[in-house]
């Protein structure tokens, strides 16, 4: 057991105790960043006269030695170490002696904590955002190619009016662009480094917080030292935007999963992103996108967690916080994954565009348009829309479309009818001449298009 606190303690610790407050099986995921929190610090010290040239080589090129060892798998991180900071300090006293024990002059592991976690995190939320940017070219590609694929939009998830499949990819676009929006505000507000914030009072060296601020990418130091080694505010609004971005996957996830079904047969996924039954062999399922919707609530139990976590802490750093991570890490790793596999599924799907068409036909998704026709000869709303209902009726007993109606019928329920009904309850007719901004028609549709590249070339 290799702890860094020996001294003050005359037993050793209970082993059952030891496995309970260690935390190297899962805080070496940030071993990378802990070390370049560590030369930041070591350059930092010599700068200010508290180290020497020689002990900061020293220890730059032990940190070296040990990164490098631990990437080419030489060296393994093992249960031996209470935490990935003791793993460090102790390979580099081994490495190179008493200049490795000056290391941590100037630091806790509650700043060290702090900053690794915030640099971890950092690096998460900027992998999020590329992944984010992927889907959403998948998401304007597939807008790209189906201006005119025509669909049912459904309200109550049932059929309303006739939309495009480029108009529906569009709403997603607008979800995932927001949530790209909110990973770039809470970059904003992380960006500053607790370094430097000592235990929770600072320190009595003359360290330079902008420095190392600096060396590590970030706008300056944190403010308030207490606040700098207490503070996981970015992590839990980190982890309500990747709950929302789940959600959003989610839901696009059920419609994927209902337009995969044999009922509806609007998408075909393609084998890779599918699975088959172990008894039916007829079976193709959309496990890939279940999997995801699943996934989600594990996601918000993350952000539930460390919600409930945080709330009765009192200042400054208290062991709670160590719970910060592994669920939060699993957080960061599902949510990735999903958006990656979701980007593959989107990107490989067919669209049966004939069967969306049809769908749209005979959903009577131009009900509101044959009122509007009857509106627009003189036909007060009202009455237009019991008279379309009349109409409705009658074909639902057919098991025909209205369009399916002759003239002389359409004209048994009003004489306002003509020919021109025809060309204005087309289901072209009823999605382009919907033109308001933001409405699928072709024209307005190209505008979007247009907004969404400008945004995705910035
Ligand atoms: N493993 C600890 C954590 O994750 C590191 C900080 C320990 N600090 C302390 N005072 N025990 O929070």
């Amino acid at each position: 057991m290799a702890q860094l606190w020996g001294g003050r303690f005359t037993k050793e610790t209970d082993k059952l105790v030891y496995a309970f407050n260690a935390s190297i099986g899962f805080d070496q995921k940030f071993f990378h960043e802990d070390v370049a929190g560590s030369r930041a610090h070591v350059k930092m010290l010599c700068k200010q006269g508290i180290l020497t040239e020689d002990e900061r080589d020293a220890i730059l090129a032990g940190l070296d030695g040990i990164e490098a060892d631990v990437d080419s798998g030489k060296l393994a991180i093992t249960e031996e170490y209470e935490d990935v900071h003791s793993f460090v300090e102790a390979n580099l006293i081994d490495r190179i002696g008493d200049a490795g024990k000056k290391l941590h002059t100037g630091r806790s592991r509650n700043d060290q904590v702090a900053l690794d976690m915030r640099l971890y995190t950092r690096g998460q939320v900027q992998e999020l955002d590329g992944l984010l940017k992927n889907l959403l070219e998948t998401i304007l590609r597939v807008m790209e190619e189906n201006t005119d694929t025509i669909m049912p939009g459904f309200t109550h998830l049932q059929k309303a009016q006739p939309i495009t499949l480029a108009h529906h990819m569009g709403a997603y676009f607008e979800m995932f662009k927001r949530d790209r929006l909110r990973l770039h505000d809470i970059y904003e507000r992380m960006n500053y480094c607790p370094l430097g914030s000592g235990a929770l009072a600072g320190t009595t060296y003359p360290l330079d917080r902008d420095y190392t601020a600096a060396e590590l990418g970030f706008y300056g130091p944190t403010d308030n030292s207490m606040d700098g080694v207490s503070d996981r505010d970015y992590l839990i609004e980190f982890l309500s935007a990747m709950s929302t971005v789940m959600m959003h996957l989610s839901r696009f996830s059920e419609e994927v999963i209902i337009w995969n079904s044999n009922e509806y047969r609007f998408v075909e996924i393609d084998d890779a992103y599918s699975t088959g039954s172990s008894i039916m062999p007829q079976k193709k399922n959309p496990d890939i996108a279940e999997l995801v919707r699943g996934k989600t609530g594990r996601v918000y139990g993350a952000l539930m967690s460390l919600l409930t976590t945080m709330k009765g802490i009192p200042l400054a750093y208290n062991k709670d916080m160590q719970e910060d991570k592994e669920l939060a890490f699993d957080a960061m790793d599902t949510t990735k994954g999903c958006v990656a596999l979701f980007t593959g599924m989107l990107a490989t799907m067919k669209f049966n565009k004939q069967v969306m068409a049809d769908s749209a036909r005979h959903g009577f998704t131009n009900a509101t348009d044959a009122a509007d026709y009857l509106v627009n000869h003189g036909v007060p709303f009202r009455d237009a829309h019991g008279i379309i209902g009349q109409i409705v009726l009658h074909c639902i007993e057919r098991g025909i479309a209205i369009d399916d109606m002759s003239l002389d019928e359409l004209q048994g329920f009003s004489d306002k009818f003509d020919v021109d009904i025809y060309e204005a309850i087309s289901m072209e007719t009823c999605v382009n001449k919907r033109l308001t901004t933001g409405a699928p028609g072709h024209d307005a549709m190209l505008e979007e298009i247009k907004k969404c590249h400008t945004y995705l070339d910035k």
